[in-house]
């Protein structure tokens, strides 16, 4: 029997769907590469029957690709030919939150916002935050180890996550459920889940740890003169507002000069600047707003801020976060384009960004590269579009780009991974013993190499 018929016959047609009938979504995610009819898409409603589906890929040597929410970058959700796409989309309960504890416990398929929804309800705050929050999982946010505009104040996913449940290659189920903040017994396993984008088990439920939900939040928008001031302005808001500064994003004028009119935002401030900063700061009582305009007003003072406001209420906050929050829009603004997540120490931030440009320009005089990221995480986005390139010269690009990457000692992937898209430049950041290690892991864990083949570090 094939082995589509084996998984009918086991799990039924209202979790197995054959090719022909996948919707379109499921064959493709973010990345702009070209869509995949999978073999079939498994639906399952249960940590039972992901483990039934994995326990006959296993024997039959299918391939298998977990989607969440289908909004990574990379190519990492992509189905790959005669493969399975397991979309876990249909295990999204909020399974419980424990108060005293701070815990939430969440299948993995549950949509990010939910999740801080279901949170916030409790009284408490989720640490992960990103843009894609409506439409990307808790399973794709840990397997990707997901950054986002707050990682400064709460870490990385990695660092909201006390335990996980876990769908071996063959099947087995790893319980790795931890509720406890300390716990030190023996390896912990769920960091081998965490960041390696499913290759090399299956994230089926998760146990996060929330914090205190701050009840108000001071939002600015300044301009400085330019990267250096923007830089020496991170380190006197960290100076002054200490752990109140929950976000620190940077635009570029390359960036929000293209994305504001591109979506038709207000401008916040008077004039035009040479570099243009989010920041916000949480606290527990109507002082954080006060600490933050200190804290701007000592930035004037010492020349690092131009101009700068603060929101009022929401509605305004949100008005400032508009541009920053536009990225969604970048097709229909830019058209095709090459993302990049790369991650650079920050004193030599200035300096590689204007190399970056200057061999990017030198290359394409028209070229269009957008410049922003978290700067309070290292972390640097850049977008390159070249006008009336069709397809793009993405090959030629990430050459530039990556090439400087390498250069200044900085990471290829701050928090997007790598899928598809950067399993050549995978090397410019790791080391082959770091690469050989992580394929030792992956040959324990997944012998045949049926999860996620292709990407990143998998053969
Ligand atoms: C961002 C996404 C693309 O920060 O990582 O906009
Ligand atoms: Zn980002």
């Amino acid at each position: 029997m094939s082995v589509l018929d084996q998984l009918l016959a086991e799990l039924g047609p209202d979790v197995v769907t054959p090719g022909p009938q996948v919707p379109a979504p499921h064959h493709h995610d973010w990345s702009g590469e070209p869509p995949v009819m999978p073999l079939a898409l498994v639906r399952p409603r249960t940590t039972a029957e992901v483990s039934a589906a994995l326990r006959l890929c296993h024997a039959s040597g299918t391939p298998v690709v977990p989607q969440g929410g289908r909004s990574g970058l990379c190519g990492g959700a992509r189905p790959v030919p005669g493969g399975v796409a397991l979309s876990l989309d249909r295990m999204n309960r909020v399974v419980g939150i424990d108060t005293r504890q701070a815990t939430m416990t969440v299948e993995a398929g549950c949509v990010l916002q939910n999740a801080q929804g279901a949170a916030a309800e409790a009284g408490l705050l989720l640490g992960v935050d990103l843009g894609a929050r409506g439409t990307c999982t808790v399973g794709g946010v840990i397997s990707t180890n997901a950054g986002g505009v707050q990682v400064l104040r709460y870490g990385m996913t990695r660092e909201n996550l006390l335990g996980l449940e876990v769908v071996l290659a063959d099947g087995t189920v790893l319980p790795a459920m931890n509720q406890l903040l300390k716990n030190n017994v023996g390896v912990d396993l769920k960091h081998l889940f965490i960041g390696t984008e499913g290759l090399l088990g299956v994230v089926t439920q998760a146990v996060f740890r929330l914090h205190p939900r701050p009840t108000h939040t001071a939002t600015a928008f300044a301009g400085c003169a330019g990267p250096g001031e923007m830089l020496a302005l991170l380190a006197h808001a960290r100076a002054t507002l200490g752990p109140a500064l929950t976000s620190f994003e940077a635009m570029w004028p390359s960036f929000y000069d293209v994305m504001r009119p591109g979506i038709g935002a207000a401008h916040p401030l008077e004039g035009t600047h040479g570099m243009y900063v989010i920041l916000e700061a949480g606290g527990f009582d109507a002082s954080v707003t006060e600490r933050m305009e200190a804290s701007l007003a000592g930035a004037m003072e010492a020349g690092l801020v131009e101009d700068a406001v603060i929101a009022r209420n929401a509605r305004e906050e949100a008005g400032l976060w508009a541009v920053r929050e536009s990225v969604s829009e970048y097709g229909r603004i830019l058209g095709q384009m090459t993302p990049f997540d790369i991650g650079l120490k920050l004193d030599l931030m200035e300096e590689a960004t204007n190399r970056m440009d200057q061999a990017l320009r030198a290359r394409w005089p028209d070229v269009r590269a957008l410049f922003y990221g978290h700067m309070g995480d290292s972390n640097l986005h850049l977008v390159v579009n070249v006008p009336g390139a069709d397809p793009q010269p993405s090959k030629e690009v990430k050459e530039i780009v990556y090439g400087l990457t390498r250069d200044y000692g900085g990471t290829v992937s701050a928090e997007h991974g790598i899928g598809t898209l950067k399993r050549d430049v995978i090397g410019y950041s790791r080391s082959p013993e770091e690469l050989a290690a992580m394929r030792a892991v992956k040959a324990a864990l997944d012998p045949k190499g049926i999860l996620n083949p292709g990407r990143s570090f998998a053969a």
